[in-house]
């Protein structure tokens, strides 16, 4: 954050207007940061949102997702996306990952049933999936592909941008992304239809006019809203922090492949398979040891040489230790709970005939990628001194643990 977002706060805030649609002095922030990024992308459309979580449900809810319907999804991931799976009303089937640490294209054509209606692809951890793969699996089988890419804004595939692959992407703009503004998402697609489902759902369940005033006598747009609109403030910085995002992703990408290359010399130390390095946001890196004793003694050595960050200390971490980014620890996946006393959706007839496993031991290569895998956390402001740093640290830890 810096000057030019201080100015975009300012301006928006002297003019009154913060929210979309009108205002005594509109600034069309939101609308033009849709133009912005719908750009950047690479897609005809994007839906700035509040959330990644209102993005996936904008984007399930446009494609129709519902009872009935079965929705692949990765065993890496986070919580939002079974969350908007289970909340349109529709069963989320877990796929295996592979050693890219996403979705598994093998794993996906053994989940497929009649029922499937679609595949969510999560580019995690800053880098992305075997996309050109799934989309292929997806053509052929008649499924939607969203792409997730809450993690990987910025990431690109043989030159060519994440989340335009997919018949719709979703993006966060939560503090922990490659651009920010605290909170906040967006919905991209490059279908027309898609979009205006997108536009009405992500509102009040209609479509607005040139003035934003809503339009009633559309009939196909008489739908549902979510309440999951953008404010001008937010997307005033977030334009800012788009033109800092190549930026960002360089310095992060060029970090992590100093380190990547250093840790080359180690052969105790297996790297995560990167689909295309030159498209790889660079903002994780996770290195993979023999056996979970191993990447636990390395971690514990790595944060007692100070690569660890602080307060909160959540980096350098062994990824079982990641939370809700582990289908296993999803407590109300494992249990299928319900927000209601119906047991919506797990008892819904409908869904009646979809299998479901969720505990662990459902997804085996995942669970020994996670007890073997160590995730580290790389800022887009590391100094060669920082680097240098951690490279140091590793090569005087693995001859001792990991040897
Ligand atoms: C892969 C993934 N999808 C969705 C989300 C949800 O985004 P948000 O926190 O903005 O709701 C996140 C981030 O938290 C994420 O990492």
């Amino acid at each position: 954050m810096g000057e030019e977002e201080l100015e975009a706060v300012t301006r928006l805030l002297k003019s009154r207007s913060l929210f979309r649609y009108y205002g005594i002095d509109h600034q069309h922030e939101v609308a033009a940061f849709e133009a912005d990024f719908a750009r950047f992308v690479g897609v005809r459309h994007a839906v700035a949102v509040s959330s990644g979580t209102g993005a996936l449900h904008t984007a399930l809810a446009a494609l129709g997702v519902g009872p009935g319907q079965e929705v692949i999804v990765p065993a890496y991931l986070w919580v939002s996306v079974v969350a908007a799976v289970v909340n349109q009303g529709a069963i989320p089937v877990l796929a295996d990952i592979d050693d890219t640490f996403c979705i598994d294209p093998a794993a996906i054509q053994r989940c497929v049933t009649g029922r499937t209606a679609g595949i969510i692809l999560v580019h995690m951890s800053g880098a992305p999936g075997d996309v050109e793969a799934i989309r292929k699996i997806a053509d052929r089988r008649d499924l939607f592909l969203l792409e997730d890419c809450a993690q990987c804004a910025g990431g690109s595939v043989n030159g060519r941008g994440v989340g335009t692959f997919g018949d719709m992407a979703v993006f966060s703009f939560q503090m922990n992304k490659n651009m920010s503004a605290g909170e906040g998402g967006a919905v991209v697609t490059s279908d027309a239809r898609l979009h205006a489902r997108a536009v009405a759902c992500h509102d009040v369940g209609y479509a607005r006019d040139a003035n934003g005033r809503m339009i009633f006598d559309q009939p196909d747009l008489c739908l549902w809203g979510k309440g999951y609109r953008l404010d001008e403030l937010r997307a005033a910085i977030l334009r800012v922090q788009l033109q800092r995002l190549p930026q960002t992703t360089s310095a992060m990408r060029g970090s992590k492949y100093r380190i990547r290359k250093a840790l080359a010399r180690h052969p105790s130390v297996q790297l995560r398979r990167i689909v295309d390095p030159a498209g790889d946001t660079g903002a994780f890196l996770i290195t993979t040891y023999r056996d979970a004793e191993t990447a636990r003694r390395v971690n514990l050595a790595l944060r007692a040489e100070g690569i660890v960050t602080s307060p909160q200390g959540v980096s350098n971490v062994l990824l079982t230790d990641w939370g809700l980014h582990l289908y296993y620890n999803i407590v109300s996946l494992v249990r299928q709970t319900s927000v209601n006393q119906s047991g919506f959706p797990w008892t819904l007839a409908q869904n009646a005939d979809s299998a479901r496993a969720y505990a662990k031991g459902a997804c085996p290569v995942a669970d020994n990628l996670f007890e073997r895998s160590i995730l580290l956390a790389i800022p887009s402001c590391l100094s060669e001194q920082d680097e240098n740093d951690i490279i140091r640290a590793f090569d005087k830890v693995l001859p001792v643990c990991a040897a």
